[in-house]
């Protein structure tokens, strides 16, 4: 289904930001208000944003004129009539709501989905009002939706699977996080973050400690930089109290304000921050605040509202916390979790869910589905599931990857294997972090099991007898390129890209990098990409022959579906080179890696000038293996090849330059020193 013409109603903080957003990933926008000069308002809100973006270098001043051209501001919902997906975002009020709707039952195609905003009504309350039920889903953004990455995709009792799925296509395809929640009160991220922060108020009620003190006490435990009270100054204390109005109405007493936030917002002041925590309150507070979010977090997963990895995507994308709900308990300990929960459950005769006390029972940590095995019709997909982090491969998420794969190639019932990443990025590369501390540890045993297990992976991939296709719907790096190109046919949309950093940051790509890519685009074209360390975007990745096809993201699925059944993959294109690529691969089949490296390399032109000129600014002694690898394994069978490259691994990683380069990553430009 495609949805490239969006609609948007209500101009106001949430309509314009996400209008803003939207036209930002290149979606042509309808933004509607009450009238036209309210719609202008909202597109002056964007213009001005945008002019923002461009002084802080996020854009340049053509692309935010491109993208505020591309939002029609109007006071006509008749405008609305051949939008693919309108989005309400007008009052949070329910009959305001139903009639929109109502209205635009009449004046939208039959196709067109409609999506509320709403945060304190369920869909089917919105739904109800419609003639298509089935096509009603809730988008429900976060403030500010032009900057904060999550969106809660939220099917209604009778919302079709076929619009639920574009509704979370649609969100990939604009930058979002999408979170699954069920249509339940506060979905997923409201329903522990307003108690959390109502929760806040009663302990200074209770007076368990003053206002800087539980402040203090929640930055810390939580590791953020607004505690509640602040965030309610920001964003407005009587949101605070509404939202737990309406959840207090539907679930219990539990969830309803306290007495001293509705006194708050009768008395029309922000609250009062300022003088000295004292420290000897903090462990009071933390385990309050602690215990309610571990008895909401693990109540809300029981009742099947989300999932346990999405309950903290939604905390760490959406509020910022460095951990969410599962991993804070793992890390204060599950079974000091349970008792948190407990004493805080136990003052309002609720009881512990499950999920937690069984957890505390048998000390087991939660664990989470990085990587999520689905079948179906004859294909099984495998999603790499840590969109926060840019699916990057970790132990755990190889480990994984591992049994889902296995699992998937074992299956009579499976004919075709699907790779994909969620969120952003399809795999940005292995996990940094990991390499770092495991030199830090003097642990290079560690880094090659890692790369061993990670390389016989890849291998089975590549050998596998089904079809395995690669669904390239965004950023590839590294380790994420070289899974890439073990599928047998790689299907990209105009967001995916490829690339080998490695010699950037002191290592040179070991899991096939060096071996897989000549096999598709030869060596000089392999050199260009591996020592310039030259991210390619998808026409460019075509072009050459490193990805296979290039579709629209709504096209894909169907896409992917047609090569299933026509049961092999297509025979490879060869690349016909012409203009720049030709020149490049010209360049990088002649110049030697000595000449790259000095900056002595004959360039005809200032582009490949500057090109060459990378090579110059990577590790050399990276550089060097990584050229000999390629060259050396193209001349051999894969087998061989890859057996190289595990062979340089000790030798690499025990350079100064490894270290440098792996240890600034994010933080400063590496100084290599060739050692
Ligand atoms: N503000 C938040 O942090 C937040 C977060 C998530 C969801 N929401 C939800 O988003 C929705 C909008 O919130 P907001 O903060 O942007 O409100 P807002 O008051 O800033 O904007 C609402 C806009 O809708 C327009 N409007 C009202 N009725 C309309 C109608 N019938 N037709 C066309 N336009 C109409 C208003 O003129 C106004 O410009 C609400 O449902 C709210 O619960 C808000």
């Amino acid at each position: 289904m495609s949805t490239r013409r969006i609609g948007v109603v209500g101009a106001g903080n949430m309509g314009s930001g996400i209008a803003q957003k939207t036209a930002t990933e290149g979606f042509e926008v309808v933004l509607v208000d009450l009238d036209e000069k309210a719609a202008l308002a909202g597109h002056e809100r964007i213009t001005r944003l945008l002019a923002e973006g461009v002084e802080r270098r996020i854009f340049r001043p053509e692309q935010a004129e491109a993208i505020a051209a591309r939002v029609t501001p109007t006071g006509r919902l008749e405008d609305l009539a051949d939008c693919d997906l309108v989005i309400e975002a007008v009052f949070e009020n329910l009959e305001v709501k139903r009639e929109l709707f109502r209205k635009l039952d009449g004046i939208c195609a039959a196709r067109t989905i409609f999506a509320t905003n709403t945060s304190s009504f369920t869909v089917e309350d919105v739904a109800t009002a419609t003639a298509r039920p089935d096509r009603v889903v809730g988008l429900h953004y976060f403030y500010h939706p032009a900057k904060n990455r999550l969106v809660e995709v939220i099917p209604g009792p009778r919302t079709s699977e076929e619009t639920r799925a574009a509704a979370w296509t649609f969100a990939e395809a604009t930058g979002k996080t999408p979170i699954h929640s069920a249509d339940s009160p506060g979905f997923v991220v409201n329903r522990y973050f307003v108690p959390w922060i109502n929760e806040a108020v009663r302990l200074l009620d209770e007076g368990v400690a003053d206002l800087p003190t539980i402040e203090e006490a929640a930055k810390r435990a939580f590791r953020i930089g607004m505690g509640p009270f602040e965030l309610m100054n920001v964003t407005g204390v009587p949101i605070a109290m509404h939202a737990a109005n309406t959840l207090g109405e539907r679930l219990g007493p539990f969830y309803a304000p306290s007495q001293r936030l509705v006194e708050q917002v009768d008395s029309k002041e922000n609250w009062t921050i300022g003088g000295d925590p004292d420290e000897s309150k903090f462990e009071a507070v933390r385990r309050r605040l602690l215990g309610v979010t571990f008895l909401i977090a693990t109540a809300m997963v029981e009742e099947d509202v989300c999932s346990v990895e999405d309950a903290d995507i939604g905390a760490r994308v959406g509020l910022r916390w460095s951990m969410g709900p599962f991993e804070l308990a793992n890390r204060v300990g599950v079974k000091d979790a349970a008792a948190m929960a407990e004493e805080v459950a136990s003052r309002w005769s609720l009881s512990v869910p499950g999920l937690l006390s069984d957890r505390a029972a048998s000390g087991k940590p939660f664990e989470f589905e990085l990587v999520r095995l689905t079948v179906k019709d004859g294909i099984a997909e495998i999603l790499m599931n840590r969109p926060d982090a840019l699916n990057a491969l970790n132990q755990s998420v190889v480990a994984q990857l591992e049994s889902a794969f296995d699992a998937a190639a074992a299956r009579d019932d499976v004919s075709t294997i699907v790779l994909r990443g969620a969120g952003k990025a399809f795999v940005a590369g292995a996990d940094i972090k990991f390499f770092v501390k495991s030199l830090d540890r003097g642990d290079l045993a560690g880094i090659r099991s890692f790369t061993e297990r990670a390389q016989e992976l890849f291998r089975r991939i590549d050998d596998c007898d089904k079809l395995v296709v690669c669904r390239l719907d965004g950023l590839s790096l590294g380790g994420g390129s070289e899974l890439a190109l073990c599928a047998d046919v790689i299907v990209a949309t105009d967001k995916g890209s490829l690339g080998f950093p490695e010699t950037g940051i002191g290592i040179y790509p070991g899991l096939g990098g060096t071996q897989r890519t000549t096999r598709r685009v030869g060596v000089p074209l392999t050199r260009w990409l591996v020592l310039t360390g030259q991210i390619v975007d998808a026409e460019t990745a075509a072009a050459i022959g490193l990805v296979d096809e290039i579709v629209p993201v709504e096209r894909l699925d169907a896409r992917i579906r047609e090569l299933h059944d026509a049961g092999a993959a297509p025979e490879r294109r060869k690349a016909d080179l012409t203009g720049r690529l030709a020149d490049v691969s010209r360049f990088f089949a002649d110049a030697s890696v000595d000449q790259l490296l000095t900056g002595d390399a004959p360039a005809s032109s200032p582009a490949l000038e500057k090109m060459a000129g990378r090579v110059k600014t990577k590790a050399p002694i990276a550089t060097r293996i990584a050229d000999r690898l390629i060259r050396e394994g193209a001349e051999r069978e894969l087998s061989e090849g890859l057996a190289m490259e595990l062979s340089h691994l000790d030798e690499i990683f025990a350079t100064a330059d490894a270290y440098e380069g792996l240890s600034s990553l994010g933080r400063k430009r590496p100084e290599f020193q060739g050692k």
